[in-house]
């Protein structure tokens, strides 16, 4: 058997799911790094653990393992459309957001069709795009880093069917503020697809953001991806979901899996809806860790992007792997950014306010070591 033979010819293109130390699970970090305690803040997860009413409804859920869950995952479909003003038909549900990004791809690209990406954005549209062995087209970021929809525009050719966006995008953690979007979104031919990928939706307070749900009402090519990985804390869970007109979700509901929302997941969703303390809690968290980390790099004289989710992307004027590797010595494992290009820079996520205390300390001691080797971007 030969097995390169064998596989499509986009295999050269696609990269299995690295595992370096960022990646692990906590357990495994601490294995790696011989070390009992570990801070991961690599993840963008949320460190307070999902809502109370929701391990309830998943022990709950669990008597019920032998059955399986509501295919289209009407109850949840139900509760995402009222909460927001949208009718059921215009919710679909996925296997996290991850699952969302492939199914819009396996819905709408062809090997010859072009799908533009934002230079600094979440890997998994460029992922997604290989997959299909459509042509992946990088547009440029502006100097601040935000997403440039200018340049984006420009990028656009007679090929193009998807345009991905990341609003708040990760890794920078920048908006696009609601107007620009508005009108940039009305200067894309109405045959290429607009996905806003609003992972960190919840987090989002200012800059002018606004949610795009409300562009889905207006414009028939705009499709906005969300999960329930990250406020409201089921990572593992795995479920997400994508809003749009009633078109649009049909076409993408011809390519999903029967059952790929498991029940656990979905009884999760639905009583995580119903916990706006929850929610109002890990907003709050967030604001406390995002400013005692901006306020270390404010006396650190360091710059960071403003942050509209919940991580900060920080350049430290120094090797951006080497602070790494002296963090993680010390039991923090953060995210390098050198694969974009920005090998001084580090995104850190929010934990607890003790973590980032612990944090903030150790960042401290590190920064201070004179034998760091500086760099600039
Ligand atoms: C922008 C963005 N989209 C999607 C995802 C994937 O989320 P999920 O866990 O729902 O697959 C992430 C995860 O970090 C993300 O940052």
């Amino acid at each position: 058997m030969n097995l390169t033979q064998m596989v499509r010819s986009v295999y050269p293109n696609l990269t299995p799911y690295t595992c370096s130390l960022a990646d692990l699970p906590v357990e495994e970090m601490k294995q790696a790094l011989g070390l009992e305690q570990v801070y991961k803040l690599s993840f963008n997860e949320n460190p307070l653990g999902p809502s109370p009413k929701a391990i309830a409804a998943m022990q709950q859920a669990l008597t019920q393992l032998n059955l399986y869950p509501s295919s289209s995952g009407e109850a949840v479909l139900n509760k995402i459309a009222e909460k927001e003003g949208v009718q059921p038909q215009n919710v679909i549900l996925s296997n996290g957001a991850d699952e969302m990004i492939i199914l819009v791809a396996q819905t709408f690209l062809e090997p010859e069709d072009e799908a533009i990406i934002p230079q600094i954005c979440f890997v998994q549209y460029l992922a997604s795009t290989n997959l299909m062995g459509a042509k992946p087209v990088f547009s440029p970021m502006k100097e601040d880093l935000g997403i440039d929809l200018d340049g984006a525009l420009q990028k656009i050719t007679d090929k193009t069917k998807v345009i991905f966006l990341c609003n708040p995008n990760n890794p920078t953690g920048t908006v696009i503020p609601a107007d620009e979007l508005r009108a940039f979104v009305a200067r894309v031919p109405e045959n290429v697809l607009v996905v806003i990928d609003e992972a960190y939706h919840e987090f989002a307070d200012g800059d002018g953001y606004a949610s795009s749900v409300e562009l889905t009402r207006d414009f028939a090519n705009v499709f906005v991806i969300r999960t329930f990985s990250k406020v409201y804390s089921l990572a593992a869970a795995r479920i997400g979901y994508g809003i749009g007109q009633t078109e649009l979700v049909d076409a993408v509901n011809h390519v999903r899996p029967p059952f790929n929302v498991n029940s656990i997941a979905q009884a999760g969703a639905l009583a995580s809806l119903d916990d706006a303390e929850h929610v109002a809690a890990s907003r709050q968290n967030n604001a406390i860790g995002k400013k005692l980390l901006c306020d270390t790099f404010d006396e650190l004289g360091l710059t960071y992007l403003k942050s509209q989710a919940n991580f900060v992307c920080v350049d430290t004027g120094r090797d951006g792997k080497a602070v790494f590797d002296r963090l993680a010595e010390r039991g923090f494992i953060v995210r390098t950014l050198a694969g974009y290009g920005l090998k001084s820079s580090l995104r850190i996520s929010i934990g607890r306010e003790e973590e980032m205390r612990a944090f903030v300390a150790a960042f401290k001691e590190v920064m201070q070591e004179s034998d760091l080797p500086t760099i600039k971007n």
